[in-house]
């Protein structure tokens, strides 16, 4: 192995490497070696000067999250951390500077702001995103950042977790030079001009200008607090961000540092810190295809075209271009196609109201869509994504007229949420190149892809999916060919819960409120009549016939269709609708008519605690995801939570549904749902899975380990 930091010298300055790829993360061995290198510039007489620079692709782009797990966890001390290096590195009676490209991140952006200096390539950003994973700033950062840029601004950047780009940072007051030269050369000669004023070096610990909490400053944090309470409403961590920022204006550099480090500590061991580097490390899992052979190399895909521009095929195409992928959009007539073309600029309108997106931008992206009756001009497509209406026979007939229009090698995608992809598959010449790619709603915006392999999907085909996720800002996992695949599967027994749990006796409201409270964006009866009502009838008959008669079936079903309470697109659902409004109001008619149809079946109305609320809404999830796990068709359980985080709205900071199992532990997961099995009836059957573990007292992550 290579030594993580090297040592060189140039023109009487000390070139400082360090050489930890990808990222030259903070891992084993780099303190250490920066410790020995600053040593040695200490004892050089002849060295008047430092660089610090990463080698490779960019600075330290932050901390080894292995490690703070670890940490969290006990298994490893906290220690002192990086302070003592960071001490000796502002220490050094000659001048450091940090030289940045790539991105200088949490302990890499800590490090850059304990050397006296910084200069940047024009091209690099910097940030504090600790908060993404549920902490804070633990190096000193809380307490430096303020004295470069001001409390406001630092609390703004540690709080959201924001990157800031070179020219934001020299405005700001982080950075002190940025070039477009050599970086290495321009550190140099920075350093050496420092060092040529004989001055003593800047500390920026000693730094006391910029801390003064004046009006402006207060105002700017009241407004960060309230955005904060809104956009991340139950994380801890930004604010305990925005705490311990503050502490700079009142308390001296090393009494901040240490609030900083029980702060830190605190964040570190909680529930949010747990779940999102949960997060943070299966969403890199899940990039990984266990089985596909190393030379499936993914294809480049450098042309598209979507069939249908309903709600989902408009937010395909807008994830295609605005990726910068050509996309021939076909529709069935002109008008189809105007209204759909319509709804996309309208979008993109409304993101340049917003500011969100300049006009010229959206020009450019509408300019890469080419709309088409005709199915002769998706010749060209080097993939044809497929989102017309959920009927398997409709799918079939298209995928036939695609498979005769597209070119011999184009992969043929389908978008169905439900339907079986070997069938779908079976109707064109070429199954080995049939998959499907399951967007959410809005495509444009939901980070989840679903890649649905077929029992004959190949490989490069697989493989050029999960890397098209990528492209796209998407983040894709690969999914068997089950009914609903692995989202939607779950989601059946999670909304037929919520909705028994009324008809025993719960309100609407008191249902969506409790798993509100929990932490879900939205509420599952909320997301019904969001989703459509109609829509969720049209898959119930599909399914019906192959339901136990055992089973237990929402009771509301059929009365929503017939009664055309089809949710916000028809003003009633489980809730009423305003107009223009989409905020769902209580609907004391329809409760009544709920007790009315309970009360015809025979169900006791009981009082329903919030307790059993959730606990019956996410154990269904989690007995179904057992399931679906031991069943193969997902890979890990760490997929599955990725699902439900990037296309459910699960609370992130709970780490999804396994992972919030394997927290409470699945000894009492397990009995719970025993129990519900015994009150409720043979749709509680536990997992057998999931009943293996509880015995062996093991969880889902040691199970994904196996
Ligand atoms: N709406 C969702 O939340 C959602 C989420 C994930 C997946 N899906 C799936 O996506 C697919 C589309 O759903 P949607 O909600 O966008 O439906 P939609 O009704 O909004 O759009 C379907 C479009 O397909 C067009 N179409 C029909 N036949 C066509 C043909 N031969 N050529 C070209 N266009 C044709 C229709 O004119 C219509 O505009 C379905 O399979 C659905 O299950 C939907």
């Amino acid at each position: 192995m290579n030594d993580p930091v090297t040592y060189d010298v140039q023109d009487g300055v000390a070139v400082i490497t360090i050489n930890n790829p990808p990222v030259n993360a903070l891992g084993p061995g780099v303190s250490e070696g920066l410790q020995k290198a600053i040593q040695q510039v200490n004892e050089t007489a002849v060295i008047i000067a430092a660089v610090l620079i990463g080698g490779g692709k960019t600075f330290i782009a932050g901390a080894d999250i292995k490690q703070l797990t670890r940490m969290a966890s006990g298994a490893v001390g906290h220690g002192p951390g990086l302070s003592p290096l960071l001490t000796s590195i502002e220490d050094t009676p000659k001048p450091v500077v940090c030289a940045i490209h790539g991105t200088a991140l949490g302990g890499g952006l800590e490090i850059a702001m304990s050397c006296h200096y910084r200069v940047a390539a024009t091209t690099a950003k910097v940030g504090q995103p600790e908060v993404k994973i549920g902490i804070i700033p633990g190096a000193e950062g809380t307490q430096r950042l303020p004295r470069l840029v001001g409390i406001a601004p630092a609390a703004i950047m540690c709080a959201t977790g924001r990157m800031v780009t070179a020219q934001e940072g020299l405005k700001l007051g982080v950075l002190d030079a940025i070039t477009k030269d050599d970086l290495l050369t321009e550190a140099v000669r920075f350093a050496r001009e420092k060092a040529d004023t004989g001055e003593p070096p800047r500390k920026t610990r000693e730094l006391s200008k910029k801390l003064k909490l004046d009006d402006n400053a207060r105002e700017s944090l009241a407004g960060l607090r309230q955005s904060i309470a809104k956009r991340a409403r139950d994380l801890q961590a930004p604010g305990k961000a925005i705490e311990a920022v503050e502490l700079a204006a009142t308390l001296s550099f090393r009494e901040g540092c240490r609030k900083e480090a029980e702060i830190f500590d605190t964040c570190l061991k909680s529930e949010e810190a747990n779940g999102l580097m949960h997060v943070f490390f299966s969403e890199r899992a899940a990039a990984k295809v266990p089985d596909l052979p190393a030379e499936a190399a993914p294809r480049v895909i450098q042309s598209a075209a979507v069939i249908g521009a309903g709600t989902m095929g408009g937010g395909i195409t807008m994830s295609y271009v605005n990726a910068g992928i050509p996309v021939v959009l076909k529709e069935i007539n002109q008008a189809a196609l105007e209204k759909g073309m319509a709804t996309i600029k309208r979008n993109y309108a409304s993101a340049v109201k917003r500011g969100k997106l300049l006009e010229g931008e959206m020009e450019k992206r509408l300019n890469r869509i080419k709309p088409t009756t005709a199915y002769g001009d998706i010749g060209e497509a080097d993939i044809v994504v497929e989102a017309v209406f959920e009927n398997l026979d409709l799918k079939k007939q298209i995928f036939g007229e695609i498979d005769t229009a597209a070119k011999p090698e184009a992969i043929l995608a389908s978008n169905t949420s439900t339907l079986n992809i070997d069938q779908i598959a079976a109707a064109t010449k070429r199954p080995e190149q049939v998959i499907g790619n399951h967007f959410f709603s809005p495509a444009n915006i939901m980070k989840l892809l679903e890649v649905v392999r077929s029992s004959k999907t190949s490989p490069e085909v697989i493989a050029t999916s999960m890397a098209l996720a990528k492209k796209l800002g998407k983040v894709g996992v690969i999914v068997g060919n089950c009914f609903g695949f692995v989202g939607n599967r779950m989601f059946s027994p999670y909304t037929n819960e919520a909705q028994f749990l009324v008809e025993e006796g719960a309100s609407v409201a008191q249902v969506d409120q409790t798993l509100y409270e929990f932490g879900w964006a939205m509420g599952p009866l909320a997301v019904l009549d969001l989703a459509g009502n109609d829509v969720g009838w049209r898959i119930h008959q599909e399914v019906k016939h192959s339901i136990p008669e055992s089973n237990r079936q929402p009771l509301m079903t059929d009365i929503l269709y017939q009664e055309k309470r089809w949710g916000q697109k028809t003003g009633k659902g489980w809730y009423r609708y305003e107009e223009g409004n989409r905020q769902g109001l209580v609907d004391a008619e329809f409760e009544a008519q709920i007790r009315a149809e309970a009360d015809r079946e025979g169900i006791a109305q009981r009082e329903i605690s919030p307790d059993e609320i959730l606990e019956r809404t996410i154990y269904a999830l989690i007995n179904e995801g057992a399931r679906i796990l031991e069943e193969g068709f997902a890979t890990r359980s760490s997929d599955i939570d990725v699902i439900y985080i990037y296309g459910y709205g699960f609370p992130a900071f709970r780490g999804g549904p396994m992972h919030y199992g394997d927290r409470i532990g699945l000894k009492k997961v397990y009995g719970r749902i025993c129990e519900f099995e015994k009150e409720q009836g043979s749709w509680w059957k536990p997992a057998p899975l999931l009943k293996l573990l509880a015995e062996a007292n093991q969880t889902f992550a040691e199970y994904d380990r196996r």
